[in-house]
């Protein structure tokens, strides 16, 4: 039976990492009840990982048997002649494992009638993306893709003004970097969890996914044609400086202080991104040493073994509507952040993540002053959860879950919704004609 609208949505939880904490705060906020989404209850936790398991079960006030190590114990608990009582009238599934999981288990999920909030990229092939797409449209069921980009407030406006033809005319082309930011690479595409195909997926997809998802949201169009070019220039043995003197970790090389890659520089002494280490309560320096010794974390960026994602990428799509795209995905920058430059018949705009500028041709009947606006996001730089995004996400993804649990199909659709978003995977696996 469907709850109604006093009763909270039952979900499960898959992969209690980086971002499922962050939807995990969302979910923890709205328990009780909210005026949009109503009440929420996490009813069980999938988590292979032990530490992160415990934390997930304490967060959401579970008892151990709420918590799993795989899916497949979950199912066996869950379903069929073995539901047990506590796992009845679950509804939907967060999927936030690695890459490579996202098919299956969302494939499972939809099989079992749920629901999906789906973390980005979809899946590892076009293929898969239209099997789950397919999945859900047959069950009638919602699988929301986490693309933040849709929800993001300095997005969000970009867009708005990008689309308004009084000012854009209408778009002609459209320059976008996603500048990756050297610390960024390496910690995820070098050494981390994307750092290789088979585990992950190519870089494009892997980091710009939801960049692509939001050009074709913008221009409301779908591609005709798509080249690209890019490789592994950099991360490779070849490029290892003669002073490296073979070292395989950083910990161990001479001109470890000299180097821009270095993991002692990036964890040790700038302590960054620790929280993805599970490291003890009250750690030290030598539980970092410890992560750098016997992880892939603390390797030299020139002899990881095992990485092949490219390390930057350009691409090029024309749009049935006759807007082109260049894409730039850029691995090796100082900088970190999406710079996006739309080019239109009356005018242009350009954007840094923190500031829109808006400058439109001169004419003779537009007064100097008058051809020029800017527009500034100084709350965005620390806010948290892609500046409110992931958690709009979450909750566009329960409203929708609510409008179908109540029959409301039309309501239904969230923003997020993958039928929204097929087109963008269509480019970014290369799936276009060139
Ligand atoms: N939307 C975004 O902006 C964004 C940003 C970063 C990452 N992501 C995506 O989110 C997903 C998770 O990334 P993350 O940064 O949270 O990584 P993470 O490693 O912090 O979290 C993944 C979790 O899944 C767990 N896991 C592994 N195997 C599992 C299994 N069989 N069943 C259940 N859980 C399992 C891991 O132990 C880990 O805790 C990835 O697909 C990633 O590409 C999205």
């Amino acid at each position: 039976m469907n709850p109604t609208a006093e009763e909270p949505v039952r979900l499960v939880m898959a992969g209690f990492g980086n971002r499922a904490r962050t939807y995990g705060d969302y979910l923890l906020r709205v328990a009780g009840g909210d005026a949009s989404v109503g009440a929420v209850q996490v009813a069980a936790v999938v988590e292979p990982n032990v530490f992160r398991l415990q934390a997930a079960l304490e967060a959401f006030s579970l008892p151990p048997a709420s918590g799993f190590e795989t899916w497949e114990q979950f199912l066996a608990a869950s379903s069929g002649d073995g539901l047990r009582p506590d796992l009845q009238g679950i509804r939907a599934a967060v999927v936030a494992t690695p890459d490579h999981l996202h098919y299956g288990i969302t494939l499972s999920a939809l099989g079992q009638g749920y629901h999906v909030l789906l973390e980005k990229p979809i899946a590892q092939t076009y293929r898969e993306c239209l099997d789950i797409a397919q999945a859900a449209r047959e069950r009638g069921l919602i699988v929301g893709i986490c693309h933040p980009l849709r929800y993001h407030p300095f997005f969000v406006k970009f867009r708005e003004l990008a689309r308004d033809e009084a000012r854009i005319g209408h778009i002609v082309s459209i320059s976008y970097a996603e500048n990756i930011g050297l610390d960024r690479m390496t910690h995820a595409f070098v050494r981390g969890l994307w750092r290789n195909r088979e585990g992950s997926n190519t870089l494009l997809v892997s980091k710009c996914c939801h960049d692509i998802d939001y050009l074709v949201w913008l221009t409301g169009s779908s591609a005709s044609t798509v080249q690209s070019v890019g490789g592994l220039s950099l991360f490779r043995p070849e490029w290892a400086p003669e002073a490296n003197s073979g070292a395989e970790r950083c910990l161990d090389c001479p001109m470890e202080r000299e180097c821009p890659y270095s993991s002692v520089e990036l964890y040790l002494r700038r302590r960054k991104w620790l929280r993805h280490f599970d490291l003890p309560a009250g750690f030290g320096d030598g539980d970092i040493r410890r992560v750098l010794r016997d992880t892939p974390f603390g390797k030299c960026v020139y002899r990881v073994g095992d990485n092949d994602v490219w390390d930057h990428q350009a691409v090029q799509v024309a749009l049935h509507n006759g807007v082109e795209i260049r894409l730039a995905v850029n691995g090796v920058t100082g900088v970190e952040g999406r710079r996006i430059h739309v080019m239109g018949s009356k005018g242009e705009l350009w954007g840094d993540e923190h500031s829109i500028r808006f400058e439109c041709y001169p004419t003779a009947a537009l007064p100097a002053g008058e051809r020029e606006r800017e527009w500034h996001f100084p709350a965005l730089a620390d806010a948290p959860g892609h500046a409110g995004a992931d958690y709009a996400i979450v909750e566009d993804f329960l409203k929708g879950v609510r409008a179908a649990l109540a029959g409301d199909r039309a309501a239904a659709l969230p923003l997020c919704d993958i039928s929204h978003s097929m087109e963008a995977y269509r480019i970014a696996f290369l799936e276009v004609e060139t």
